[in-house]
């Protein structure tokens, strides 16, 4: 799988991972979660490692957590989960128990989610990246709403990493926040590439473009997530699936060619609106 480049660091990230909203609240039954051991052993076996979390996503902090332990590939993964509260102290517990619940002692990306209590949190996760307790800190939105707040956010201070809405049918970000990301070296997460599953749902009917050979797409998928891989400013997109078959496919965008700038056109032509 591709890598890119984590501009704060140097270190390289593959540009396919996962998230778990949703997909990872399972309870404790093995049927419910053997498939997504295999999700997550899919990924790690396409070559990537990004897996995308939150306490605000349920169980799916401890699921990523028990499923990493058992079979024992912590350090196949790059963990990205969130701070999701107001007020210093109940930040820090919430981040003590996400630490528990995934079963690690440091977290490779800990992130604001949704700006909530920004301002409060950011010292918090500067000391903590100071103790290696987390070796990044980022930010995240998931609306066009949010996204003067969040342009204000990457300008007033420093981050590795945004994570933000992206897709072919949601530009928003192609105009001020993907320039502006790259301009200061914030690495870029991509959330909802498909829409949070609305978009490829309306694709998934129609017969793929011929013209999806081109860049190596063999599925609707492959070509939401290769739109959004191609634009340079993106480090990783992180679709959300529950399905190992699911994670295959979405994991094959991270091989081969990417549309160019005519390819780009035409896709917005013809599929986005
Ligand atoms: N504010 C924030 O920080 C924020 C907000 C939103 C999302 N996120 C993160 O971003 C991740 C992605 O967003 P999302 O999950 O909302 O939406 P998404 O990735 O755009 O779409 C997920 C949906 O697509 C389906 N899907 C995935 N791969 C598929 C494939 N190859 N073929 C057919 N269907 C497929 C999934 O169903 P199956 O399970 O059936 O595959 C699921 O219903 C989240 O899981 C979360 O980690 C963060």
């Amino acid at each position: 799988m591709h890598q890119r480049k984590i501009p704060s660091s140097g270190e390289m990230l593959p540009v396919v991972g996962c998230g778990t909203w949703r997909t990872f609240d399972v309870g404790p039954e093995p049927a419910a979660r053997a498939p997504l051991a295999e999700v997550l052993a899919t990924l790690f076996a396409a070559g990537g490692s990004v897996i995308d979390s939150s306490p605000m996503y349920g169980a799916a902090e401890g699921v990523v957590g028990d499923l990493l332990a058992a079979a024992g590939t912590r350090d196949k993964a790059f963990i990205a989960t969130k701070v999701w509260t107001s007020g210093r102290d109940n930040g820090v517990t919430q981040m003590q128990r996400s630490m528990a619940l995934l079963r690690t002692d440091r977290i490779d990306l800990m992130q604001i989610h949704n700006l909530v209590d920004w301002r409060t949190h950011l010292p918090t996760l500067g000391a903590w990246k100071a103790e290696r307790r987390i070796r990044y800190l980022g930010i995240t939105h998931y609306t066009e709403s949010a996204h003067a707040e969040l342009e204000a956010v990457l300008r007033a201070e420093r981050w590795d990493f945004v994570q933000l809405n992206y897709a072919l049918d949601d530009r928003a970000v192609e105009q001020r926040l993907l320039p502006l990301a790259a301009e200061r070296g914030i690495a870029v997460i991509v959330n909802q590439p498909f829409g949070g599953g609305g978009l490829l749902r309306r694709l998934l009917p129609r017969k793929l473009p011929d013209w999806a050979a081109e860049i190596g797409c063999t599925s609707w998928a492959q070509l939401l997530l290769k739109f959004v891989l191609a634009n340079p400013a993106v480090t990783c997109a992180i679709p959300g699936t529950s399905n190992p078959r699911h994670m295959a496919d979405n994991a094959r965008a991270g091989l081969g060619a990417y549309p160019d700038a005519a390819m780009l056109k035409r896709m917005v032509a013809e599929i986005g609106v």
